[in-house]
């Protein structure tokens, strides 16, 4: 089990559960403080003579790049380690290469790693001054995630989120952003959070347990003043969890039809890869009502208020 947040050193991120709403709030005002800068020209002074260490192993579009333009732009010094050309490859272990960085004067590290537990282990074997943001564990968590998704809605819906209904559809079995979301969305009081999918995505029936569960999207839709997609992540699943793709759109996919029945001002929200014609169609995922590429820009801002943070500035 990982720990809570708070139950960490605060120059860490791993996860949003148990982060105190004051935090978050914090967090993502800053983002939204930091935003023009984000796109611009940044503040280049901010965390200068500090090195910055993109360690990845699994695969990332949008959060390592994002994290990388986040540190330059704050005026790091930056690292994009390849773990598929390393001695990882060799069988050389997360610690001992993080430890191997620190020793060349790395300080912060931003650590994507497939299994759950794998980013919250460092935590524990870092030393004191190295600080720990996850970009991404196994299934547990994606907190800058959740962090761009909550600033993404409050941009949109206000700062007063207690009488949204989010809807968080697909494989959100597999996914850390979910959870990460779900961890974010019940710290800010969002009372009517549902979560809607096949019964074989969905996870554990003793996981967010009071959370309510639909197996059908047009009653979880039906009134949503947010519809969040998620992608299927056939690299988590075992064999056989769905159909086939197109049985798997028909039922779950989102179409313009479809959307109809959430709210006519309703937002659309994907993290990305998206699976085009699976869980989302192009005409709604390029859409009026979708903020997904919003949702990205969002991601520099965050990233380089969560950067600052673990630079304790
Ligand atoms: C997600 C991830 O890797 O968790 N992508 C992202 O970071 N925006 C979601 C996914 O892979 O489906």
């Amino acid at each position: 089990m990982n720990p809570s947040a708070d139950e960490l050193a605060p120059q860490h991120l791993i996860t949003l559960d148990g982060l105190p709403r004051a935090r978050l709030e914090a967090l993502l005002d800053r983002a939204d403080a930091l935003r023009p800068e984000a796109l611009g020209g940044g503040r280049r002074d901010a965390l200068h003579g500090l090195t910055v260490v993109n360690l990845f192993f699994e695969p990332s579009t949008r959060t390592r790049s994002s994290f990388q333009l986040a540190a330059i732009r704050l005026g790091a010094d930056v690292l994009n380690f390849e773990a598929s050309q390393s001695s990882a490859r060799k069988g050389e272990s997360v610690v001992d290469t993080m430890r191997n960085l620190e020793a060349m004067g790395a300080g912060i590290f931003v650590v994507r790693h497939a299994e759950s537990g794998a980013v919250t282990e460092l935590t524990r074997r870092a030393s004191a001054t190295t600080a720990i943001v996850s970009a991404g564990e196994g299934r547990s968590a994606h907190p800058t995630q959740g962090l761009l998704d909550l600033l993404t809605i409050r941009q949109h819906k206000g700062r007063d989120l207690s009488g949204l209904r989010v809807a968080i559809v697909g494989d959100v079995r597999h996914s850390r952003v979910a959870r990460s979301d779900l961890h974010a969305l019940h710290a800010f009081g969002v009372r009517d959070v549902r979560i809607a999918g096949p019964t074989s995505l969905l996870p554990d029936p003793n996981e967010f347990a009071s959370t309510p569960r639909f197996d059908a999207l047009d009653a979880a839709l039906d009134g949503a003043d947010v519809v969040m997609m998620l992608r299927l992540q056939r690299e988590r699943m075992e064999e056989g969890l769905v159909p086939s793709l197109e049985a798997y759109h028909r039922a779950w996919g989102l179409t313009r039809a479809r959307l109809s029945a959430a709210r006519p001002d309703a937002i659309v929200m994907h993290p990305g890869p998206m699976n085009r014609g699976v869980e989302i169609d192009d005409d709604v995922a390029d859409g009026p009502r979708s903020v997904v590429l919003q949702q990205v820009s969002n991601g520099v801002a965050v990233r380089m208020a969560v950067l600052l943070a673990a630079a304790r500035k």
